[in-house]
């Protein structure tokens, strides 16, 4: 599968809404049902679906707890053995999350796969130095909705990291044609200011200039309200996938079970009145 290999839409199951984040390895089953009958829905209109899913409380508690992404290379060696551990117990319950994912997606009638790129994924420093793209082609190739998820990795730094979905869509959007990255999350779409904050409005449509100003001004959580969600690492994100893209690829930001979700996803268009779209400026 070359650049011009076309797949109609990325769905990124966001960790917030398909688990509670802050209970240890708990699945919102509900909205995860819901994101799988999109997905069919997707499916039976005969588009090319790539699902990515992040850890939420599958993987985040493991990981901060045994430091993953700062790496082991510099721990002394009986560290380096626990570190290692920690690594299998970050990997072992992501995993568990996404069997559950592709389980209720094939439950839907989606002819799901799990891709784990723990072993075959890459990082230096953070960065991704291997990707590992093939096995994802030959599942679209074959008619199957593969199932990528944040992982953790070796780093040939640092010894190991943690490479994020969202770090994963960048890669894919650089590797195919994409027509939409549609981000599901639990809040209706991208606020001027974290939501729960009075006053906040949410942002029908952000404009992204080619030096990555925005039309508007985002408040994040951290400061104003003691909220831990890293919409703006999102927001980058986004802004990327539209740059590099040349515009091509709009990136969506909706809430699960939405009817704006599927809109975005079913027709790469929103007219209910939630959810945000990002798109380069003028176009
Ligand atoms: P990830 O998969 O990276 O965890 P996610 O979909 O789980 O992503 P978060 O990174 O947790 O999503 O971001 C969503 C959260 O960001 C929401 O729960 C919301 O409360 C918070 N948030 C803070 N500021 C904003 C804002 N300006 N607009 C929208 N959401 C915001
Ligand atoms: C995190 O991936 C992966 C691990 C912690 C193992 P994401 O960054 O995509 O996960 P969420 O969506 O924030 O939970």
């Amino acid at each position: 599968m070359g650049e011009s290999t076309q797949v109609d839409v990325i769905i990124k199951l966001g960790g917030s809404s398909i688990t509670e984040k802050e209970q240890l390895e708990t699945l919102k089953l509900e909205s995860l049902r819901q994101a799988a009958a999109l997905v069919h829905t997707c499916v039976r209109q005969g588009l090319v679906c790539v699902i990515v899913h992040g850890a939420g409380s599958f993987g985040h508690h493991h990981a901060k707890k045994f430091g993953i992404n700062d790496g082991s290379s510099h721990l002394p060696p009986e560290s380096q053995a626990q570190s290692r551990i920690g690594f299998c117990q970050t990997h072992l319950a992501v995993t568990k999350l996404s069997h559950l994912v592709s389980d209720c997606l094939v439950e839907n009638g989606v002819p799901a796969v799990t891709v784990s790129p723990c072993s075959t994924w890459k990082t230096r420093n953070g960065a991704v130095e291997t990707s590992c793209i093939q096995p994802i082609s030959d599942l679209v190739l074959q008619g199957f909705v593969p199932v990528i998820h944040g992982d953790c990795v070796l780093d040939s730094c640092k010894g190991s990291a943690i490479l994020s979905g969202d770090t994963i869509i960048k890669c894919l959007c650089s590797h195919y044609s994409v027509s939409r990255v549609v981000f599901l999350t639990d809040v209706d779409g991208v606020y001027n200011n974290p939501p729960e904050c009075e006053g906040s409005t949410l942002l029908s449509c952000i404009s992204v200039s080619p030096n990555r100003h925005l039309n508007v001004d985002i408040g994040t959580s951290k400061n104003e309200c003691d909220v831990t969600g890293g919409i703006m690492l999102k927001l980058q994100s986004a802004i990327d996938i539209v740059l590099n893209s040349k515009g091509l690829t709009p990136v969506f930001v909706c809430k699960i079970g939405s009817e704006s979700a599927k809109e975005a996803c079913c027709d790469g268009k929103i007219t209910s009145k939630s959810g945000t779209v990002l798109h380069l400026e003028n176009s």
